[in-house]
């Protein structure tokens, strides 16, 4: 049995004052969750951020990183960073990172091999543009960006990893995939993961994300495939945050 995983993706949001208390608010309202629960803040709070998750069952995440150890790479942050500051978990390969940064899938896969080696858990981005669906190539795509993500990993590796399958066309924009879609798509990744992997394949953690909240996570989460969610607009809130934690609203 694959333990669920909710993660928040606070995006460029929240100053440290209001981290700690976001993450004060949360705290006790996530206390009895039956899944891992993080949040990936901005890495001007991770010291905020690490302070007020001691003694709870909060995990601190990352949005991005660089895969070099150090150097002049001027505004990058390393694994070895991330870790000495208490991060967990690393969002690699979001989709605006894709978008706005030149993120590549060679450049994600970089990530996913530096983050591993330092002992962090990736969270992997993959998904399709609406265009990209439309014209049939949802399956095809999402496998080759996970599999080119994946790339120089064991099997024992891969097993540990978080992927994330977000629609680009569901992120912020309030439309979601529908229980059967991200199932099937999750599906499609998970037997990709397979092909490479082998039984790996049934440990990897797969989530869901894009425009998933109080409402909509019950009957994602009640989906076999879907493993967990990556929370972008409903995670700034402690109390939504909390509702998606217990899948519930
Ligand atoms: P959203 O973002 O929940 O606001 O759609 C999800 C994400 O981008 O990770």
């Amino acid at each position: 049995m694959r333990k669920p995983i909710i993660a928040g993706n606070w995006k460029m949001n929240k100053t440290p004052s209001e981290a700690k208390a976001l993450v004060e608010a949360l705290a006790p309202l996530v206390a009895d969750a039956q899944c891992d629960v993080v949040v990936c803040t901005p890495a001007v709070n991770f010291a905020a951020v690490s302070e007020a998750i001691k003694g709870t069952n909060i995990k601190l995440g990352a949005q991005n990183m660089h895969w070099k150890e150090s150097g002049a790479y001027t505004g990058e942050l390393s694994a070895a960073m991330l870790k000495e500051c208490g991060v967990e978990y690393v969002i690699l390969g979001h989709s605006e990172r894709r978008q706005y940064f030149g993120e590549t899938d060679a450049t994600v896969n970089l990530r996913t091999l530096a983050a591993v080696k330092a002992g962090l858990t990736p969270i992997i981005c993959v998904g399709e543009k609406k265009e990209e669906r439309e014209a049939g190539y949802t399956n095809a795509l999402v496998a080759y960006q996970t599999l080119i993500a994946l790339s120089g990993l064991t099997a024992e590796q891969v097993a540990k990893v978080v992927i994330a399958y977000e629609p680009v066309w569901a992120i912020g924009t309030g439309l979601t995939a529908t229980d059967e879609q991200a199932n099937e798509t999750i599906g499609v990744i998970r037997e990709a993961v397979r092909s490479a992997y082998g039984d790996a394949a049934d440990e990897v953690r797969i989530q869901y994300g894009g425009s998933m909240n109080p409402k909509n996570c019950k009957g994602l989460m009640a989906q076999p495939q879907i493993d967990g969610g990556l929370i972008g607009g409903a995670s700034l809130k402690a109390e939504d945050f909390s509702k998606v934690v217990r899948f519930d609203a």
